[in-house]
């Protein structure tokens, strides 16, 4: 079976320039190795004024690249051959003039080159100033690419080694990761399909300042959004409040109360083709909401709750429906339970009271429940991995329609 993460087993040739951020370029190295791919490192001789090959090389363990007429070089025989066992290159930082050679063609160095020679995806994540990155030459050039194929990552808005603020700036490494992942993913097995995911708690306001919330972090679908984006998805996530960075490549509708809830994904999951909802949007709302801070009289304070609708239950449609049922007693009763009430094609059990799973965690053991009886009990995993077992199922359950 192929591994989950599409970086794993992939083989990366990344080309780094000349930019103050050049040494951010190591960390997506040492991340990409992390992560189990194949990195090649092909250095500019910019690049080398900042960064030196052995600090590429120590983090990859493998050659680094830097001139393309070295006799010494595995390259000397064949010059295109990273190029050839490229799955793909990515560019970071990426300056102006290594823009400008790529859009006309120039192969005067080994990053150019490289990027002329392959028929691997090429992404591009620029760093400069932001009035070099604003210059007509630049954004010529930045359409020519695009028009081509080329997939640009940034530059994002921030300070810049100038200390002026604008855009400019590399991306961080877990952007050029996800943009990465989404490339390498984009035909697996849920290319063409539109996921839904759902995620975090809700807020019920009480008062301006006051509201009820719950324990929910968001990470179990966020993680399930972005292994469903690294098999080919497009994936729609519906959020609360939460404290964690859009994944790449997923729109992000963000939302506060229950009802925002259910009225963003009622539109979200119109045509598409499966509903996993993670979030953990509150059963109840206060009955009445004060217009002014609610005061401290000394006095007990009793609030009325009222019903909030079962976003999921109400939902019409054809899609594959997955919910998730957090327990903290009889977990697969009350989990099988919620399936038939719901209307629901597989169900995610988990008790939220043993250790390294639930709330906050990045790890989690859930079970597997299917509306056909199938039951998976999972070992405690990443939240991503687990991500992915769901996946398979809703695959599967996609595949017998
Ligand atoms: N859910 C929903 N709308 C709600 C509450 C929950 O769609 N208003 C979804 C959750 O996202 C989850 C599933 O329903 O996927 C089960 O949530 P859970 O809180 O376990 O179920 P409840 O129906 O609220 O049952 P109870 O709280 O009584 O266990």
């Amino acid at each position: 079976m192929p591994h989950d993460d599409p970086l794993h087993g992939a083989r990366i040739v990344l080309g780094v320039c000349g930019s103050i951020a050049s040494y951010k370029a190591a960390d997506i190295a040492s991340k990409l190795t992390q992560a189990g791919a194949d990195v090649d490192v092909v250095l500019t001789d910019s690049a080398q004024k900042f960064v030196a090959p052995l600090t590429f090389r120590a983090l990859t363990g493998r050659p680094v690249f830097t001139d393309m007429y070295d006799p010494q070089s595995p390259l000397a025989e064949e010059h295109v051959a990273l190029a050839r066992a490229a799955s793909a290159m990515l560019i970071a930082p990426a300056s102006a003039t290594t823009l400008a050679r790529l859009a006309h063609g120039m192969a005067d160095n080994m990053v150019a080159l490289t990027a002329l020679a392959t028929t691997a995806p090429v992404l591009v994540a620029p760093a400069m100033d932001a009035q070099m990155w604003a210059h007509a030459a630049t954004q010529a050039n930045v359409a020519l690419l695009r028009g081509r194929g080329v997939i640009f990552v940034g530059p994002a808005e921030g300070r810049l080694a100038s200390g002026h603020m604008g855009l400019g700036r590399l991306v961080e490494t877990d952007v050029v990761l996800g943009a990465l992942r989404q490339t390498l993913g984009a035909s697996g097995d849920l290319a063409g399909r539109r996921v839904v995911v759902s995620a975090g708690g809700t807020h019920e306001p009480l008062d301006p300042v006051r509201f009820i919330g719950n324990r929910s972090s968001g990470k179990m679908g966020f993680a399930i959004a972005e292994a469903a984006r690294d098999r080919g998805a497009q994936v729609a996530l519906v959020c609360g409040p939460v404290a964690l960075a859009t994944p790449y490549g997923v729109s992000r509708i963000d939302v506060r109360t229950t009802d925002d809830m259910a009225s963003a994904i009622g539109h979200a999951t119109n045509g598409c083709d499966a509903l996993i909802m993670a979030a953990a949007p509150a059963d109840f709302r206060p009955a009445a909401v004060a217009d002014q801070k609610i005061k401290r009289t000394g006095a007990s304070l009793s609030l009325e709750l009222v019903p909030n609708a079962d976003i999921i239950g109400g939902l019409q449609g054809g899609f594959v429906k997955v919910g998730f049922a957090a327990e903290t007693e009889q977990v697969n009763a009350n989990a099988s339970g919620k399936i038939a009430k719901k209307g629901l094609d597989l169900i995610v059990a988990n008790d939220v009271t043993a250790p390294q799973a639930g709330f906050g965690h990045d790890t989690n053991r859930v079970t597997l429940i299917g509306a056909d009886g199938r039951i998976d009990e999972l070992p405690l995993l990443s939240k991503y991995d687990v991500g992915h077992r769901i996946l398979d199922r809703v695959v599967a359950i996609l595949a017998s329609r």
